[in-house]
């Protein structure tokens, strides 16, 4: 099932931050720092709320754009950029009209940008982003990727507990994939991390997580499939403590224009 993603991120918007996990933010920090220079220009591809690179873009100096083609999303993103730092920037576009304008729209300049990044979104926009995107690359430029695999996914908490989430996420990738993506678009890979988390989260977060869809795969089902599945999800784990030990495993790659 092939669905737009305005619809869904329309509904989660205002509560996706508080909903999403951030586990994994010290060490994308860690790897990122290896690879950046105060006052580098990060450009974040499907920011969202810019939920991961403000902080990022805050912690390591860096001046941020994001584009993100829903503007529920960005709106989040503008409150907390007003409070934080007025420098950064925010493109309501899809990136592929983006790039397809040559990167110039807003007085961006696609060429200035030292690194760009993609988290928890090139299942949205495919793996057709890594050409349109090289094609405009200065060398030297980052690509920085972070998602989790089709086997992370069936490992997580809700592929092991939620019926049908493993099967019915069909759009992820295989670390394959994506390594042979990179190559054949001519991006050298200077890093890959598998980052891996376990905490302990409360019962009651997981269930707000399958009620208000905070992962659009909660999205992919039916209506009825979905309530169905709901039912069952609440019956595997009401016999569950109510504090649990849940795993997060991302993927993160960083591939280098030459
Ligand atoms: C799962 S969210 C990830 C947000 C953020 N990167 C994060 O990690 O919290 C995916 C985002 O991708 C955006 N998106 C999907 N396809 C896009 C496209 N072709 N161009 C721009 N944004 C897109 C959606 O609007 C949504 O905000």
């Amino acid at each position: 099932m092939v669905f737009e993603s305005n619809v869904h991120f329309d509904e989660v918007a205002n509560y996706y931050e508080r909903l999403r996990e951030d586990v994994y933010l010290d060490d994308i920090m860690d790897v990122m720092k290896k690879y950046t220079t105060k006052n580098d220009l990060l450009m974040d591809i499907a920011s969202g709320t810019g939920r991961i690179s403000t902080n990022v873009c805050r912690s390591l100096n860096l001046r941020l754009i994001l584009v993100d083609k829903n503007i529920h999303m960005l709106n989040v993103a503008m409150k907390k950029i007003n409070m934080q730092r007025k420098m950064d920037k925010l493109i309501n576009m899809n990136i592929y009209e983006f790039l397809k304008d040559g990167g110039k729209t807003d007085n961006v300049k696609i060429n200035d940008i030292d690194i760009f990044t993609c988290f928890n979104a090139i299942h949205w926009t495919g793996l057709g982003l890594f050409k349109k995107l090289e094609e405009k690359m200065a060398p030297g430029s980052l690509f920085v990727v972070l998602t989790r695999t089709k086997k992370q996914n069936n490992k997580s908490f809700f592929g092991l507990n939620f019926p049908k989430f493993a099967d019915k996420e069909t759009r992820l990738f295989s670390l394959d994939q994506l390594l042979d993506e990179f190559k054949r678009c001519n991006l050298s890979v200077v890093d890959t991390k598998f980052l891996k988390h376990q905490i302990l989260q409360k019962k009651s977060k997981l269930l707000e997580q399958a009620k208000k869809k905070s992962y659009s795969t909660f999205s992919l089902y039916s209506n009825e499939e979905y309530e169905k599945a709901m039912r069952i999800f609440k019956d595997n784990i009401s016999s569950m403590p109510e504090m649990l030990d849940v795993r997060y495993e991302n993927l993160l790659i960083i591939g280098k224009k030459l």
